[in-house]
């Protein structure tokens, strides 16, 4: 189910994107809120659907310049939030049903917040006590990993937050237009990352032995690279962790050595400089790195790493929903050489 669920992707995507992209503009029919009135913006969640969140917070406060937290949702319960009536309250959620994101719902909710759900389950709880909703219409998901349905939710993340953002007056016309039509392109662009997954396949077949896996990345590849991570340890029952590459330096870097796989994500051109001293430090140390960029960027980074993937050019907001796709197959393959029970991981 896992890997018929990552070939559905373009369509899921389709479906979440098409009907809500008109004359170069982005449209929630029936969605009603004005942004105008909340100061912060946090984001609830669990798990994938929490990477989400990161992303979004990145995108959303790119584009609006309003405060945006990200909080677990098991976190939230406990930490006394700082919620009242101007506070937006994104809650993200592809069962709407998890315990957790249902009851810092509510908790948000007694405390004044106003609250909008992106959820893939029509009619699940957290649909149904939510003041709004955008569903994701990514279709049933049967695979515990979630796949197709972290991919939706990331469009309509960022189609939201180009909508908040024009409705704010912070987007003209022409950026408007251009962002939307690069959201409507990435249905074709994930078409051609999956008709190479030959490539990644094939690479799954030289580090699925691996002990211990560091996903390291900057921004929004630091978002990617916790949602990388996240996949490949849920299915695959390996060790491996993501890093902001900055932090390398304050102590991981000591957990590096001859053969530690480091995935190497620098998709995130402003910051690619960056990605690739890291790459060198990372090197220096006897790892062997598996990097992620754009097509732009390949030539650069492929003289210095062992493997590369890439994914095509986008704006860079949309940037980690194509750099998901091939983590998940690298997450799905590496599982398969393992003989691990995908769709069912233990313990889930
Ligand atoms: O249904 P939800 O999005 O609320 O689930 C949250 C997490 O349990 C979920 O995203 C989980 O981390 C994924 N299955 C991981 O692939």
């Amino acid at each position: 189910f896992m890997l018929k669920e990552i070939m559905e992707e373009p369509e899921a995507l389709r479906r979440a994107i098409l009907p809500r992209i008109k004359d170069g503009k982005v449209v929630f029919e029936g969605l009603q809120l004005d942004i105008r009135q909340y100061h912060s913006i946090k984001i609830i969640a669990c798990g994938s659907s929490s990477h989400v969140g990161m992303v979004g917070k990145y995108n959303l406060e790119k584009l609006t310049r309003i405060p945006t937290e990200v909080v677990l949702a098991s976190e939230f319960r406990y930490c006394d939030p700082i919620i009242d009536d101007k506070t937006l309250v994104i809650v993200i959620s592809q069962s709407g049903e998890t315990l957790d994101t249902m009851a810092a719902l509510r908790e948000a909710k007694a405390l004044g917040a106003r609250s909008l759900s992106i959820v893939n389950v029509v009619g699940s709880s957290i649909a149904r006590e939510s003041d709004d909703v955008l569903y994701t219409w990514a279709g049933p998901e049967i695979a515990v990993a979630t796949t197709k349905a972290f991919v939706t939710q990331l469009a309509v993340i960022d189609l939201l937050a180009v909508w908040l953002a024009a409705q704010l007056g912070r987007l003209s016309a022409d950026e408007e237009t251009r962002l939307t039509a690069a959201i409507a392109a990435l249905p074709a662009q994930v078409e051609q990352i999956l008709s190479s997954r030959e490539r990644i396949q094939y690479y799954a077949s030289q580090y699925f032995n691996h002990d211990s896996v560091f996903f390291i990345g900057r921004n929004l590849d630091y978002a990617l690279g916790m949602e990388g991570s996240l996949k490949l340890k849920e299915i695959s029952y390996i060790h491996s962790e993501a890093y902001a590459s900055g932090e390398l330096k304050h102590g991981t870097i000591s957990l590096i050595e001859p053969g530690t796989l480091v995935v190497a994500l620098g998709t995130y051109s402003p910051l690619f400089d960056k990605a690739m001293s890291n790459v060198i430090e990372v090197k220096a140390r006897g790892a062997s790195v598996l990097a992620l960029t754009t097509e732009q960027n390949r030539e650069e980074m492929e003289k210095r790493v062992d493997g590369i993937l890439t994914i095509p050019d986008t704006e860079l907001m949309l940037l980690p929903l194509l750099g998901v796709v091939p983590l998940q197959l690298f997450a799905y393959y590496v599982a398969l050489q393992r003989g691990c029970d995908i769709d069912k991981p233990r313990n889930l």
